[in-house]
């Protein structure tokens, strides 16, 4: 790779990754239906010199192949295209043009970063090993996209070896823009999410002994699923059961039929996620017919614990090192029990999953998510570069 300094090449091509991600910020699309997103890709692909080019995979997917001189195994880039409802506030000259949407989570970055990655790797075709597939994903935010391209055979003709992909932002401490960060353990927390239903027997508030409750017994529960975490799961395993909507009823003097309750649960190890679910399913159903009502849970299982392959986190190392330098190489704090549904395609091959800090500091960054959330733009290139880099390289030794 001597007569390659993609460090270089990347730097230069910072302006063009602002340009483009400020195009995706302002035309923000959602869940499955990125069609503007994927023509976009396309479009900037296609002026690449790239040819091999799928899409409609999982609707509005795309996925694209570039094939290296060199005999080898074919990589899977990943960048996810999908914004979120929010109502943007940032006051941006370049901000969401559709009210009610947003790129408040930086996927616009990340597909600019790769769409870069891309130009790079066209440009060094004759020191390519292999084949990079990029993989830009529809539906994050749902958890859906993923699995969606998987089972609509993203990973076949090629077949993909390996995975890398990034997340950009501020939402791990220990590391600043301009630095590249990863985990050895788990990076981002499994997701679920559990919807359940109370069912007693309604009647006249004045009457209860004539009613069984269904809020006092969805009050009961609620009560009971706190002590999970608290008294049964390892204080050394990190959980989280969060029960965010609670209804039932329609009128202070009747008791109704039912109560709902919606949560969400989040584990780093796949052991701790079931001890979850089944715990959840036991008290449910135990505090229910306690008393006198019936109860059940329904799980919408979400992504897998996101974690990297100890081998391919070696080789982000090399390759983001020499990139921003191996000093600014660091470990996470710790991991976030946000969900990823990069897992998804981490459970299929091995890969990595590393963060991209893009933070201002001096107060200036917002929570992703926040309708003013912004990523400072001056460090694109290091994403851009450590993908590229990894392309390169990853093969070696
Ligand atoms: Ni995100």
């Amino acid at each position: 790779m001597k007569d390659v300094n993609i460090r270089e090449e990347a730097g230069k091509l910072n302006a063009q990754l602002v340009e483009w991600r400020r195009h995706l910020h302002a035309h923000p699309e959602l869940g499955f239906d990125t069609v503007e997103t994927a023509a976009f890709v396309v479009e900037r692909l296609g002026e690449m010199g790239v040819t091999e080019i799928r899409t409609g995979v999982a609707k509005n997917g795309v996925a694209a192949v570039i094939r290296g001189d060199l005999p080898g195994k074919v990589l899977g880039m990943r960048a996810d295209m999908d914004a979120l409802p929010v109502r943007e506030e940032t006051g941006l000259p370049f901000a969401s043009t559709v009210d009610g949407r947003m790129h408040a989570c930086g996927h616009d970055a990340h597909t600019a970063m790769l769409l870069g990655a891309a130009r790079l790797l066209t440009a060094h075709r004759d020191k390519l090993k292999g084949a990079v597939k990029l993989i830009f994903q529809p539906s994050e935010e749902t958890g859906s996209g993923a699995p969606a391209m998987i089972a609509d055979g993203v990973l076949e003709n090629p077949k993909v070896d390996a995975f890398i992909g990034l997340h950009t932002g501020n939402f791990w401490t220990g590391v600043d823009a301009g630095e590249i960060g990863y985990s050895n353990g788990p990076l981002m927390a499994a997701a679920d999410m559990f919807t359940i239903t109370v069912t007693g027997k309604g009647g006249h508030g004045a009457t209860p002994h004539r009613t069984i409750d269904p809020i006092a017994i969805g009050c009961q529960i609620y009560t009971t699923l706190q002590t999970i975490v608290s008294r049964e799961i390892s204080p050394l395993a990190p959980a989280v059961l969060t029960i965010g909507t609670f209804q039932s009823g329609s009128a202070g003097n009747i008791v109704p039929p039912d109560c709902v309750m919606k949560g969400t649960l989040r584990a780093l190890t796949a052991e701790t996620r079931k001890e979850l679910q089944d715990r959840i399913r036991g008290i449910v159903e135990g505090v229910a017919s306690a008393m006198r009502g019936s109860a059940s849970v329904e799980f919408h299982y979400g992504p897998p614990p996101t974690t990297n392959a100890p081998e391919m986190t070696a080789k982000l190392l090399r390759a983001a090192g020499a990139v921003v330098g191996p000093e600014h190489v660091r470990e996470v704090d710790e991991p976030t029990m946000g969900g990823e549904d990069m897992a998804f395609f981490l459970e299929k091959a091995p890969g990595v999953f590393f963060f991209h800090p893009s933070t201002f500091g001096g107060g200036r960054d917002y929570p992703h998510h926040h309708p003013k959330f912004d990523l400072n733009e001056d460090v694109l290139w290091t994403g851009t570069g450590t993908m590229a880099q990894f392309a390169l390289t990853w093969q070696d030794d």
